[in-house]
C-alpha cells in the first residue's frame, strides 16, 4: 500500500496551489483507491479511464509548509499499473497548463486528452473522450468529482452515469452546509438542489424537523439517494470517510465511493479500514 513518502514531491517551480493539512488524508485514500482500482480491474476490463472533472495543477502544497504533495491527477499517473486513458478538466488555464506540464515529463506514456473549463458546460466534450464500449471492449472509467464546496452538479454525473462508471466524491458539505445554512435552506439559492438534481430534499428536510447541526448528514444521505435513483447502490454513511480540519477537527467533507459493483466497495473498505489502522497517524 502506498505510504505518506510516495505522495511527497519536491517543488518543480511549476503553479502549485495552496492545500490545508487535512488535503494530506484525501490523497492518501485516493492513492491508495486508485492502486486497488487500477491494478483490480487490469484484467477484468479492456479499457481503465479515469476521469478528473476538477484536476487542479497535480501538485499541491500543505499552506504554511514546504511540504509538495501529488494532487489527484498525479496520484492516478503514478499507479504501478497505469490506466489506457486520462481524463482531466480544469477551469483554470494556468493550472491546467501546469497540470499537462508535470504529466508529460512524469507519465509520458500515458494516454491524457485535457479538457480547458467547467466541468458542466463541457460535459459533452468530456463523454466524447471516453473510449466507447463494446462486446469486444469493456471500458471502466473511475471518475473523481473534487469541488472546493457542495457546487457539484448533479446533472454532470447523470450524464456520465450512462456508460460503465464508478464516482470517488468529495461532499465538500462540513462548512459549506454550516456556514450557509439559512442561505440555502430558506433563501432563494439553487445550490443544493442542483447539487442534489432535485427539489424534494427541502419537504424532507422539513419533515425530519432535525437540528441544524444534522444537515451535513442529511445532506449526505439525500445525495446517495439520488444517486441510487441512477442505480448506485445503497451505501449508508459509515461507508464514507467523514474528513475533519487538521487545526480544530471541524468536519470538512465526506469522501464517498458510488459504484454498481460489490467488488469496487470491496476495494473500499480495504481504504477505509487502512484509514482507520492510520487514524494517529493520518488525523
Ligand atoms: C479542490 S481543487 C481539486 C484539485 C485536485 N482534485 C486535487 O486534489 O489535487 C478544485 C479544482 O477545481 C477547479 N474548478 C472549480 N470549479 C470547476 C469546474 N466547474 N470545472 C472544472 N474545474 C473547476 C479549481 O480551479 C480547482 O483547481
Amino acid at each position: 500500500m502506498a505510504g505518506s513518502e510516495n505522495l511527497r514531491v519536491d517543488n518543480d517551480g511549476l503553479v502549485t496551489p495552496e492545500v490545508g493539512g487535512w488535503a494530506e488524508t484525501k490523497y492518501r485514500l485516493l492513492a491508495l483507491y486508485s492502486e486497488l482500482f487500477s491494478t483490480g480491474m487490469k484484467n477484468k476490463w479492456d479499457q481503465r479511464v479515469y476521469i478528473d472533472l476538477y484536476a487542479g495543477a497535480g501538485y499541491s502544497r500543505v499552506q504554511e509548509t514546504s511540504r509538495f504533495l501529488k494532487g489527484s491527477p498525479v496520484i492516478a499517473l503514478t499507479v504501478t499499473h497505469l490506466f489506457d486513458k486520462y481524463i482531466f478538466c480544469e477551469e483554470d488555464k494556468d493550472l491546467l497548463d501546469a497540470l499537462e506540464a508535470r504529466a508529460g515529463r512524469i507519465a509520458p506514456q500515458a494516454n491524457v486528452a485535457y479538457v480547458a473549463g467547467n466541468c458542466d458546460a463541457e460535459i459533452e466534450r468530456i463523454y466524447k473522450e471516453i473510449p466507447k464500449a463494446s462486446s469486444t471492449n469493456r471500458v471502466l472509467s473511475l471518475c473523481l468529482v473534487d469541488p472546493f464546496d457542495f457546487g457539484l452538479k448533479f446533472e454532470t454525473m447523470r450524464r456520465l452515469s450512462t456508460v460503465f462508471i464508478d464516482f470517488v466524491v468529495l461532499l465538500a458539505i462540513g462548512m459549506d452546509a454550516n456556514r450557509n445554512y439559512e442561505h440555502y435552506v430558506e433563501g432563494n439559492s439553487t445550490k443544493i438542489d442542483e447539487a442534489l438534481g432535485n427539489t424534494e430534499w427541502r419537504e424532507r428536510w422539513k419533515v425530519v424537523g432535525l437540528r441544524r447541526s444534522d444537515f451535513r448528514p442529511f445532506l449526505a444521505d439525500e445525495f446517495c439517494r439520488s444517486m441510487e435513483s441512477l442505480g448506485y447502490l445503497k451505501k449508508p454513511l459509515h461507508r464514507m470517510k467523514l474528513v475533519r480540519s487538521v487545526e480544530k477537527n471541524l468536519p470538512l467533507y465526506y469522501l464517498a465511493l458510488f459504484s454498481r459493483s460489490e467488488t469496487a466497495f470491496k476495494f473500499w473498505d480495504d481504504v477505509l479500514k487502512y484509514s482507520t489502522d492510520q487514524k494517529n497517524l493520518w488525523d
